[in-house]
C-alpha cells in the first residue's frame, strides 16, 4: 500500500516541519503544530486543466529588452474607493486577498462589487452561505430598478467548496472575474487535511493562482483574520497573492477602511473608506467632513488633527478625558491609538511641561472608530489631554499636525502642504505645525508657499510653546 505523506504545520505562521515541535522556530509560538495529511495515496483527481504549472515548464532566459507587453489592462469597477486601493483598477490575472475579521463586511463588499460590475461575467463562489441567503443579501444591496436593465445580470452564484468542481464550472461559464468567499472553506482533493488547515489553504490558493495566471482572469479571495491580525493562520498566503487588502473598522461603528497591505501593481499605502448602511456599503469620498462632529460650542478635551492616511489627508477628531483616579493605579485607555505611544506622550507632558498626570486616569478616543498610525496626530492628542486636564477648550477652527519627540520637540511631518490645504478647505482658521516644516531654502519655499494659503499657519518648535499660545 502506498504511504500517506504527512507533515506538521504551525497553525500560526505556516512553518512546515517533518516532526512535531513544541515551539515554532519561525514565529516562536508554543503548541501550534498540527499534523496534516499532505497527499492521499494514488490521488488521480484532475487539476486545473491538468497542465504543468508555470514553474515546471522549461522557460528560456530572455533579454529584458525583448519582452513585449501592451499597456497593462485594468478593469475599472464602479467603486472608486476600490479602484484606488488596487492602484487604479483590477489587473488581469491578478490574485487579490481581502482579509478582515468575521462580520466586518467582506462578503457584502465583494457581492456588491459582483452585482455592480458592468458588462462582464462575474462568478461569485461561496462556501459560507447558501444561494438563497446570497440572493437575500443581493436584494438588499441592489434593489431592482422599476424599469431598465436589471442590476446584477452578469453575476453568477455558485455554492461549492471543492476546487476541482469550481474549476469545472469555471471552464463552462468562462467568467471574466472570480470571487471566492472564503479561502478557508475551500478544499482540494489533492490534500487530505480539513478545510481551513494550513496545507489546504496553501494548496487551494496555489491552484487558484495557477488558474488566474494561465487564464488571465482576476481572482478575489476572501480570507478571515484571526484576532491578532494574522490572515487566518498562514502568513504564507500573503506571499503567494499579488495584492493583500485589509478590511477593518469597529463593528459597532459605521465606518470601514479598506487598506492596501501589499500591492504588486501599485502603492501599498492606499486607503478606501466606506460607510456601512442598511443597504450595503457606500463610498465615502470626503472623509474629513464626516469624521468631524458638528459642534456649535467649544468643549474641553477635543482637538482636530490633520492626519494623512495613505496618500489621503484626513481631518480627525480626537477626544481626551483626564480625571483624578479613584483607585490606586491610574487607568490609561486609548481607542484607535497605540497605548504605548499614549504613555510616551504622557511622560513627555509630565517631564517637559510639568503637568502632574501621574495620578490621573487618561482616556483617549479617536472618533469614527478608525485607527490612526500617523505620528502627526501626537500634537493634537497632547493638546486634547492638556485641554481636558486644565478644562480649557481649544479655540474653534484650530487644528494640529506635528509629531512629538522624547525631549518635547515638535518634529516635522511629511506632506505638510496637503494637510494645510485640507484644513483650509474645511474652513479651519489656524493650524499648528512644526517649525522644522517651515521653508528655509528657496527650493523649500517653492514647495511650501505659505502665501498660497489663507489659513493662519503657526510654526512651533517645542510643546511648551504650543500651550503658551493656547492656554
Ligand atoms: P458580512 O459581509 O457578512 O461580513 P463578513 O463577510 O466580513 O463576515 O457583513 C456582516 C455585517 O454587515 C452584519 O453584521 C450586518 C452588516 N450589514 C449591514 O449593515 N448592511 C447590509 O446591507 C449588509 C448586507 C450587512
Ligand atoms: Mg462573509
Amino acid at each position: 500500500m502506498a504511504k500517506t505523506k504527512i507533515a506538521y504545520f504551525c497553525q500560526s505562521c505556516g512553518f512546515e516541519s517533518a516532526k512535531w515541535l513544541g515551539k515554532c522556530p519561525s514565529c516562536q509560538q508554543w503548541n501550534t503544530f498540527v499534523e496534516e495529511i499532505l497527499e492521499k495515496p494514488n490521488a488521480s483527481v484532475p487539476n486545473w486543466k491538468a497542465s504543468p504549472s508555470p514553474t515546471q515548464r522549461a522557460n528560456k532566459p530572455v533579454q529584458v529588452t525583448d519582452i513585449t507587453f501592451s499597456e497593462e489592462h485594468r478593469l475599472l469597477t464602479p467603486d472608486k474607493e476600490f479602484n484606488r486601493v488596487l492602484g487604479g483598477g483590477i489587473v488581469a490575472g491578478s490574485l487579490v486577498l481581502i482579509g478582515g475579521e468575521p462580520g466586518i463586511g467582506k462578503s457584502t463588499l465583494m457581492l456588491q462589487l459582483a452585482l455592480n460590475m458592468p458588462n462582464i461575467k462575474v462568478l461569485y463562489v461561496s462556501g459560507e452561505e447558501s444561494d438563497k441567503q446570497i440572493k437575500m443579501r443581493a436584494e438588499r444591496l441592489a434593489p431592482q430598478p422599476a424599469a431598465g436593465k436589471a442590476i446584477g445580470e452578469g453575476c453568477f452564484i455558485l455554492t461549492e467548496t471543492s476546487t476541482q468542481n469550481i474549476f469545472k464550472q469555471i471552464e463552462e461559464l468562462e467568467p471574466d472575474l472570480v470571487v471566492v468567499d472564503s479561502i478557508q472553506t475551500l478544499h482540494s482533493a489533492h490534500i487530505e487535511s480539513t478545510p481551513g488547515s494550513v496545507s489546504q489553504v496553501r494548496e487551494c490558493t496555489a491552484e487558484l493562482l495557477r488558474f488566474a495566471k494561465e487564464s488571465s482572469t482576476p481572482v478575489f479571495l476572501i480570507g478571515h483574520i484571526t484576532k491578532d491580525g494574522m490572515i487566518a493562520g498562514p502568513k504564507i498566503l500573503e506571499h503567494m497573492v499579488d495584492t493583500v487588502l485589509q478590511f477593518e473598522g469597529d463593528r459597532h461603528h459605521v465606518y470601514r477602511i479598506l487598506r492596501t497591505i501589499k500591492n504588486r501593481f501599485g502603492s501599498a499605502s492606499e486607503l478606501g473608506i466606506y460607510e456601512m448602511l442598511g443597504e450595503g456599503l457606500r463610498e465615502v469620498s470626503n472623509p474629513s467632513e464626516i469624521l468631524l462632529s458638528q459642534r456649535d460650542e467649544p468643549l474641553s478635551g477635543i482637538t482636530i488633527s490633520a492626519t494623512l492616511e495613505g496618500m489621503r489627508p484626513m481631518l480627525i477628531e480626537t477626544q481626551a478625558l483626564v480625571s483624578t483616579s479613584a483607585y490606586g493605579t491610574p487607568q490609561r485607555t486609548a481607542t484607535g491609538f497605540d497605548t504605548k505611544r499614549m504613555s510616551m506622550l504622557l511622560a513627555v507632558l509630565e517631564k517637559r511641561c510639568g503637568f502632574k498626570l501621574g495620578a490621573k486616569d487618561v482616556f483617549l478616543n479617536i472618533t469614527g472608530g478608525i485607527r490612526v498610525e500617523d505620528p502627526a496626530i501626537d500634537l493634537g492628542l497632547a493638546a486634547a489631554i492638556i485641554s481636558s486636564h486644565e478644562d480649557i477648550p481649544i479655540p474653534f477652527k484650530t487644528c494640529f499636525a506635528g509629531e512629538i519627540g522624547l525631549s518635547g520637540e515638535i518634529r516635522a511631518v511629511n506632506r505638510v502642504e496637503q494637510r494645510i490645504a485640507e484644513a483650509q478647505k474645511l474652513g479651519f482658521e489656524q493650524i499648528f505645525i512644526s517649525k522644522y516644516n517651515m521653508p528655509t531654502a528657496a527650493k523649500d519655499k517653492k514647495r511650501l508657499d505659505l502665501s498660497r494659503y489663507t489659513i493662519n499657519v503657526i510654526p512651533v518648535g517645542r510643546i511648551e510653546e504650543v500651550f503658551g499660545l493656547l492656554f
